[in-house]
This record gives C-alpha cells, structure tokens and sequence, in this order.
C-alpha cells in the first residue's frame, strides 16, 4: 500500500465512522479497522516487507490512520448525534435521584457537638451493652433501686458473661449515657471535658412521648480546679441560645439523681411565646430538656479520683426532646418511622 493509499483508506473509514447510525454499526466498524484482525493492525503486522527507506513514513501514516479511527469512534460513543443513535430516546422522562436530608435526630447531635466543640468539649462513645458497674453500681445507683428493676432495664440473659478481669458481669442494654462518664473518668486523669451521644434503652411502652429506644446526650467537665454550678449554668445558658435560638434562657429546679449532689432539672424558656404561654410549652413559658448536677464525691471514688482535689458537673438530655421542640414535632414515633414526606419537611 502506498502513502496516498493509506491516506484514502483513512478518510474513507472516518467517513464510515461518521455515517454509522447505531451503536452495532459502530461496534462493526470498530472490529473492521482497529479489532484484533482489523484492517489497521494488519497493516502493523505487514510492515516489515515493507522497504526499510520508505518503513518510517509509513509507520506514522499507519499509527495516524488508527488514533484518527480511535477518536472518532470514541466521540461516536460519548456523544451520539440527537437522532442518530437508537440507545438514547430524548423524549423519555429523566430518571429522578431523590437526594437524602439529615435525619433531624443526627442535626441535634451534629449541632449539639459543634456548639459544645466551641467551648472545648470533645466527643466520647461507648458501647450500648452495659455492665451492671458502670451503668448503675458506679454511678452510685444501689442494687435495689427502681431502675435496676427487671420492669424498666432490658437485662441480658448471660448468667456468666467473663468481664474485662475474667469476672462475671450482669450485662444490660445501657438505661442512660451516663456510664459513658464512668468509662471516661476511669480512662483518662482530670481535667476531662466530654459529650457523649449515644443510643439508650428503657422498657417503656411506646407512646407520643415515650420510646422503648431513644437517644441522649451527655455531658461531662471535671477538673483539679474548683467547678461550680454556676459553671455548669453558663455552659447550658450558651447550649441554649446556640441551639433554640437567641431569646432562650435557662432556669434550674432542684431535683434528685443518685450520681450528682446537688441535683437539678434544667428547663429552657419556651422558643415559641418567648415564656408567655402556649401549646409547646403547656401554658408554663418553661420546657424541661435536661437532668444535671455536681457530680457526686462517691462517683469519683468509685472511679479511682480523689473526691477532695476533684470537682465537676454533669448534665444529660433527650436527643428527641430537643428536636420534638425544635422542629415542632408532636409525636416522637414520627422520628423512627422514615417517612419520607416528613423528613423532607425537615429538610
Ligand atoms: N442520666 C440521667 C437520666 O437519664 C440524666 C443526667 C445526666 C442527670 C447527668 C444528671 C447528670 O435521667
């Protein structure tokens, strides 16, 4: 084959190429010049009778003839002319991606660890099966008190699980994140500054407001020097404004829990009337959001701290509870169902 033949051979097969109307058509043309016994590589092969003066020019027309043939085949598959191709029917429907939105339960925590990450708390995790010592014993909760009843706890039945020491344990399906506190305080040396969030289990029936299964939020901050209650307030008065909005105050009512002395429930001024009165806030002008206190001397000794050089506050709220208020939710079964429409409301 000469140069000029080449030459021809290439634009008789690139107007081929461009004349070919469907994707078979293509895929002929393809095996015929560039295929594995395709016209192209046979001339490859044949170059060596080639004479050797006249072997250089024709290697270039040849590797020229076969990149032209690439190319064009490639924008024949990419892009095939409107009409032209019967792979593609411009006049069906797009296929629709239905985009995802944050579940409202994940924005509360993502939110909460964000504003508490302002104020220098990190995240800590634990498992949601429990040992009888953490989620009750060294949070100072005696075996007879009514929440280690088998009416509210989801006890496991492993009657001789080995511990961590190769002791029997009694295991539970953890009531509360608060033992995520025992496992941070015996991990670490003061000052420690954590939120925990975390999945909690209680055997309640399941209503408007109740779940078998929910979330909360715990917060811890210990140190050497002396933390107050005051501390604890302005941490919570920031909480609030950051996550309900700039209105938003806080007020504590004494309380009692066995891990915290003194104990306090911690209610925020209604975001909706501003503490006028209203349905959200059943005419009081006050929510109730969390469970707080100093931490108890006898917690810090259970944990191995001295409770004469050691103080802090601990707090622990509803993950459902800030997000039933916040986004006006009325019934807390809406956050587990996936419903689609009214996750999108969210969005
Ligand atoms: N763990 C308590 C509860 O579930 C809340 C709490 C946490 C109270 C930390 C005080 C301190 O009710």
């Amino acid at each position: 084959m000469t140069l000029q033949e080449l030459e021809q051979g290439q634009a008789a097969s690139l107007a081929e190429i461009a004349a070919a109307q469907d994707a078979a058509t293509i895929e002929q043309l393809r095996v015929k010049y560039v295929g594995r016994n395709g016209s192209i590589p046979a001339l490859i092969k044949g170059m060596k009778d080639v004479p050797k003066e006249e072997r250089p020019a024709f290697g270039k027309a040849v590797q020229a003839w076969k990149a032209a043939v690439e190319e064009a085949l490639a924008g024949k598959s990419a892009a095939p002319a409107a009409g032209a191709s019967s792979t593609l029917d411009a006049t069906l429907p797009g296929r629709w991606f239905e985009p995802g939105v944050e579940h409202p339960l994940s924005r509360v925590i993502e939110e909460t660890a964000r504003i508490f990450g302002h104020l220098g708390f990190t995240v800590a995790d634990g498992p949601d099966i429990e040992n009888r010592f953490n989620n009750f014993t060294a949070l100072n909760t005696p075996p007879h008190h009514p929440s280690q009843d088998r009416r509210d706890t989801f006890w496991l039945e492993t009657p001789a699980f080995k511990g961590e020491k190769g002791t029997p344990e009694d295991l539970l399906l953890r009531t509360q994140t608060s033992p995520v506190q025992i496992r941070t305080m015996m991990a670490n040396k003061p000052p420690v500054r954590v939120i925990c969030p975390g999945r909690t289990y209680r055997r309640d029936t399941t209503d408007a407001t109740h779940s078998a299964n929910f979330h909360q939020i715990e917060g811890l901050y210990c140190d050497t020097k002396p933390v107050s209650l005051a501390d604890l307030k302005s941490v919570l008065a920031y909480f609030a404004k950051e996550m309900m909005g700039d209105s938003v105050t806080v007020r504590f009512r004494p309380h009692f829990f066995p891990f915290t002395e003194p104990s306090v429930e911690v209610d925020f001024s209604c975001h909706v009337c501003k503490g006028k009165g209203c349905n959200v806030c059943k005419q009081s002008g006050w929510i109730e959001v969390a469970g707080a206190g100093m931490v108890d001397p006898r917690v810090f000794k259970f944990v191995g701290w001295d409770p004469e050089t050691v103080s802090g506050y601990a707090f622990g709220f509803g993950v459902e509870r800030i997000a039933m208020i916040k986004y006006g939710i009325p019934d807390i079964r809406w956050l587990y169902e996936n419903d689609v429409r009214f996750l999108n409301q969210l969005a």
